[in-house]
């Protein structure tokens, strides 16, 4: 079935009265005695969690998931859970920035091996060293949305017998599906897309049986889960989920081709334009190109000066919901990067990251050209 058809149906609890939507099951006890399993909400298996990571399952063509309370639970979860002292781990330079505070500053305290290389799969493969568990990485990447190719990344990790772990929340897993390019795990920030309209945090990580049950079991210990109620607000969201990107992306393309015209800006990355470096590849593994995208604006302007003019589009951290936002990497979601890293990723007081929602395109262009203008002349 299609995405959308799965968006709406996978998953779905009966409810006993008819009606059509998975009832929310509210409850933190349930009778144990003569059942297959004991169910608990922080065992991550409660009616409301289960039908969440069943229908993001579907869409991920994942065999089994774990919903957890946030996306960096999932992500600490997963690697945590497939790494031990001693490991390497290989991180992709430029991933959001709390995935890498939480590699660098906690992982090394259980002797883990964290090393970083460019966005690049050739240079990922180039940092494994012989104790090489896990190779990690987003694409399209944050803030600058390189793109990596996942099919060659992953055919040569697996031959090393290294695991890839990759973060999906840009592309949704609407647009790209790593599993099915060859990864051995996937996560979301489902806070952002997944979620969809900026009131929710949690996260999810999906992957073979196997490869879900020590992340199930480790995550049991460390208490990550996610309450019901939040689930079915969850599963609620997921079922326009698809119509929301196809959106997203129509405006992105509309807004990115705009500033990519604009005298004021000097580059605006985005997959979907023809001079992204990475287009061809973009094409082939994703279905389109998503709904972020970041410019840099030429001096004397700078970031803020545009970002403190804008009208509509909202100043705001996070990603993914149905209303365009706009921030600052360098004094969000990458303010915990060393400056030296930050720089080489060219995450200066030039760049603005956007992503964008489900209003109408024109509307959004006209408030960047208004911002851009009063910048101009402030
Ligand atoms: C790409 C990406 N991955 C992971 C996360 C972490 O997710 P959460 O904030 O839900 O813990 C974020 C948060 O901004 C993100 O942008």
């Amino acid at each position: 079935m299609h995405k959308s058809t799965l968006a709406v149906h996978s998953g779905t609890r009966r409810d006993p009265q008819g009606g059509l939507n998975t009832p929310v099951y509210a409850d933190s006890a349930y009778p144990y005695l003569d059942h297959d399993q004991v169910r608990y909400p922080r065992y991550f298996n409660t009616p409301n969690q289960q039908a969440v990571v069943d229908k993001l399952a579907a869409l991920e063509h994942a065999e089994d998931g774990v919903l957890c309370a946030s996306g960096l639970a999932a992500i600490s979860t997963a690697l945590q859970a497939h790494l031990n002292n001693g490991d390497q781990l290989v991180v992709a330079s430029g991933i959001y920035g709390g995935s890498d505070d939480m590699c660098r500053q906690q992982l090394p305290r259980l002797g883990i091996e964290v090393s970083y290389a460019q966005p690049d799969a050739e240079a990922l493969l180039a940092a494994c060293g012989n104790n090489a568990k896990v190779i990690f990485c987003e694409t399209p990447c944050n803030p600058r949305l390189q793109v990596i190719d996942l099919e060659y990344l992953c055919s040569q990790a697996s031959a090393r017998g290294i695991l890839v772990v990759i973060d999906n929340t840009f592309a949704t897993p609407v647009l790209q599906n790593p599993l099915r390019l060859g990864a051995d795990l996937v996560v979301h920030s489902a806070t952002k897309y997944i979620g969809g309209h900026s009131d929710i945090c949690a996260g999810v990580v999906l992957g073979s049986k196997q490869l879900i049950a020590p992340i199930r079991e480790l995550g049991l210990r460390l208490g990550g889960s996610m309450n019901a109620q939040t689930a079915a607000l969850l599963e609620r969201s997921i079922k326009t989920l698809a119509i929301r990107v196809e959106r997203q992306c129509q405006n992105a393309i509309a807004v990115a081709r705009a500033l990519e015209q604009h005298p004021d800006v000097e580059c605006v990355d985005y997959p979907g334009l023809t001079s992204h470096p990475q287009h061809q590849l973009a094409k082939t593994q994703m279905a389109d190109f998503g709904g972020m995208l970041s410019f840099r604006v030429k001096p004397p302007l700078t970031a803020e000066l545009v970002e403190r003019k804008l009208r509509l589009i909202s100043s705001a951290v996070s990603l993914g919901g149905v209303e365009t936002t706009c921030c600052q990497p360098i004094l969000t979601s990458h303010a915990r990067v060393p400056a030296e890293d930050s720089a080489s990723q060219g995450v200066d007081q030039q760049l603005l990251r956007i992503s964008t929602g489900i209003e109408q395109a024109e509307d959004l262009i006209a408030d960047l050209h208004q911002a851009l203008q009063q910048a101009r002349q402030a």
